[in-house]
C-alpha cells in the first residue's frame, strides 16, 4: 500500500450500510469501492484517468486511490466496507456553481409568450420576468418557498451533484431576501448536499424603486448587504450587469462593497450585449463571470489577470434562442479555467439536469466531452472558491463521488435523459444508491 495512508485517529462509521469485509485491527478504510476506472480530472490526460482501480474513503475523505493491482494484501481486511462495482465509473460528486433554484412559482406562460415571439427583455420591460418571480417570492412563506424548491435540488442530485451554489435575488427588499437566505440555509441543514449561498440583491430594480435605480443600489449597499453579512447569510455577492439590470458604475458599487464585507464577488457579465462587466469584476478578483455571450475578446487578459473562471450557461442560450455564442477559443487559448452550469431558474433556464448542460455546451458551445465534465467538476470547483476541497479525486480532498454505469466517461456528455447513476456519495456516505432496476437484485 503506499504511503499515502496517513494515520488518523478517529474511525468514526460512515454509516455506509453495506458491511461486507471483515474488521480487523489494522483497518485502514470506511469504504472501499473496488473494480472501477476513475475520471480524477486530475493529472495530465484530460480526464486523469485510472483505469482498473480502487478508491477508498476515511472519516469523509479521499483516503486513497491506485489501480487494483497496487492494493496490497486482502482489500477485504483492510476497510469496514468494500463495495464491488463491477467496473462502474467514478467521477467528483458534480458542482452546480451558478443557480437560482430557490423561488416561488414557475414562468411557463411566459415561455409561451417567448414561443410566440416576445423577447426576454420586452417581456422584462413589461413588469414580467424576474419581477413576476419576485411577486410570487413576495407572497410566499419561507415554508413554502422550501417546499417547491427540495424537490427541484433532489432532481440535481440524481444528477450527480453533491454541491451547488444558490443565489437569492428574488426577494429585492431585506425581509425577502433574508427569507430566500434563510431557506437556502435550511436546504443545506436539511440534505447532505454543500450549498454555497450568494447574495443578488442586484438582480433587477424592485417596482417601488422604478426609475431610480441609484437609490436601490444604495439601499442594497446600505441595509441590504449589511444585514445579510452581520448574520452570515453568504459567501458570495452577485450582480446583474445589463441594460435590464445595472448599469456598471451602480455594479461596481455593489462589488466594492461586498469586498468591504470581506465577501467574494462573481457577476452575470455580458449576457445580452457587452457592459463591460466581465472586466470590471476581474478588477475585483471576482471568483467567476458568468454567461459571456457577448465579452469582447479584448476583455479576456483582464479574466486571466484576475483569476476568474468563465462560467458557462447553455441552458440560458439555448431558451433564450441565442445565437451570439460565448468566445470559447479565445478563452480556451488564453487558458481561462471553463465552468459549466445549469443557471437553474424559472425564466431563462428552468433547468435540473446539469448532465443535459454539459451536452449543451460541447453541441452548442464547442466544449469537448472532457472540457464539460471539467466544468462541472474541477473548475465549477475554482469558481466556488472550493479548489483545495472539491472537484477532483484526490487523497485528502472530500469523498465526494458520483458513481455512473457508463463505459466512457464521455458519455456523461453525449447521453441526454437516462438515469446513469448508481451511486452517489457525500463526504464518503451513499446518499442515492442505484435508481435503475436490476432484476434479481
Ligand atoms: O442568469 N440574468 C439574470 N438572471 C437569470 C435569469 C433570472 C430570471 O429570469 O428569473 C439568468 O439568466
Ligand atoms: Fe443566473
Amino acid at each position: 500500500m503506499p504511503p499515502a495512508l496517513r494515520d488518523e485517529t478517529h474511525l468514526s462509521s460512515t454509516g455506509v450500510c453495506k458491511f461486507r469485509g471483515k474488521m480487523t485491527a489494522n483497518q485502514a478504510f470506511d469504504t472501499l469501492w473496488i473494480n472501477c476506472h476513475l475520471a480524477t480530472m486530475a493529472g495530465s490526460d484530460p480526464y486523469g484517468i485510472v483505469r482498473n482501480g480502487a478508491l477508498a474513503a476515511r472519516a469523509g475523505r479521499i483516503a486513497w486511490i491506485g489501480a487494483m493491482n497496487e492494493l496490497a494484501g486482502d482489500p477485504l481486511s483492510r476497510s469496514a466496507s468494500v463495495e464491488d462495482l463491477g467496473g462502474a465509473w467514478i467521477t467528483p460528486g458534480f458542482i452546480d456553481c451558478h443557480t437560482h433554484l430557490v423561488y416561488a412559482g414557475n414562468r411557463a406562460s411566459e415561455f409561451e409568450l417567448r414561443l410566440k415571439g416576445a423577447s426576454y427583455t420586452e417581456i422584462a420591460r413589461a413588469g414580467g420576468g424576474i419581477l413576476s418571480t419576485v411577486r410570487a417570492v413576495r407572497a410566499a412563506t419561507e415554508d413554502e418557498i422550501y417546499a417547491q424548491s427540495l424537490p427541484r435540488l433532489e432532481a440535481m442530485m440524481a444528477d450527480g451533484v453533491t454541491t451547488l451554489e444558490i443565489k437569492s435575488g428574488y426577494g429585492l427588499d431585506t425581509a425577502n431576501e433574508v427569507k430566500l437566505l434563510k431557506v437556502i440555509r435550511r436546504l443545506a441543514e436539511d440534505t447532505p448536499l454543500t450549498i454555497l449561498p450568494t447574495f443578488l440583491g442586484a438582480h433587477t430594480i424592485p417596482p417601488e424603486f422604478k426609475g431610480r435605480g441609484d437609490a436601490y443600489v444604495q439601499v442594497v449597499i446600505e441595509e441590504m448587504l449589511p444585514e445579510i453579512a452581520r448574520r452570515r447569510l453568504v459567501s458570495a455577492v452577485d450582480g446583474f450587469c445589463e441594460n435590464i439590470g445595472f448599469t456598471l458604475s451602480q455594479t461596481r458599487r455593489i462589488l466594492e462593497a461586498a469586498r468591504a464585507h470581506g465577501l467574494s464577488v462573481k457577476l452575470h457579465a455580458e449576457q445580452l450585449s457587452d457592459k463591460k462587466g466581465a472586466a470590471m469584476a476581474a478588477s475585483y478578483r471576482a471568483l467567476s463571470v458568468d454567461h459571456l455571450e457577448y465579452l469582447a475578446t479584448d476583455d479576456i487578459p483582464a479574466l486571466v489577470e484576475g483569476g476568474c473562471v468563465a462560467v458557462l450557461l447553455p441552458g440560458a442560450f439555448y431558451y433564450l434562442n441565442e445565437t451570439r455564442k460565448p468566445p470559447v477559443d479565445a478563452l480556451r487559448q488564453a487558458g481561462v479555467p471553463m465552468a459549466v452550469s445549469t443557471d437553474a431558474n424559472p425564466g431563462t433556464s428552468p433547468v435540473l439536469s446539469i448532465r443535459s448542460m454539459m451536452n449543451m455546451a460541447c453541441v452548442l458551445f464547442g466544449l469537448t466531452p472532457a472540457e464539460a465534465l471539467a466544468g462541472v467538476t474541477v473548475n465549477a470547483a475554482r469558481a466556488l472558491g472550493r479548489q483545495d476541497d472539491i472537484g477532483t479525486l484526490e487523497i485528502g480532498k472530500a469523498a465526494d463521488l458520483a458513481v455512473w454505469d457508463v463505459e466512457t466517461p464521455a458519455e456523461l456528455a453525449y447521453q441526454l435523459g437516462g438515469r446513469p447513476l448508481r451511486l452517489l456519495v457525500k463526504n464518503g456516505r451513499e446518499v442515492i444508491a442505484s435508481q435503475s432496476l436490476r432484476p434479481g437484485e
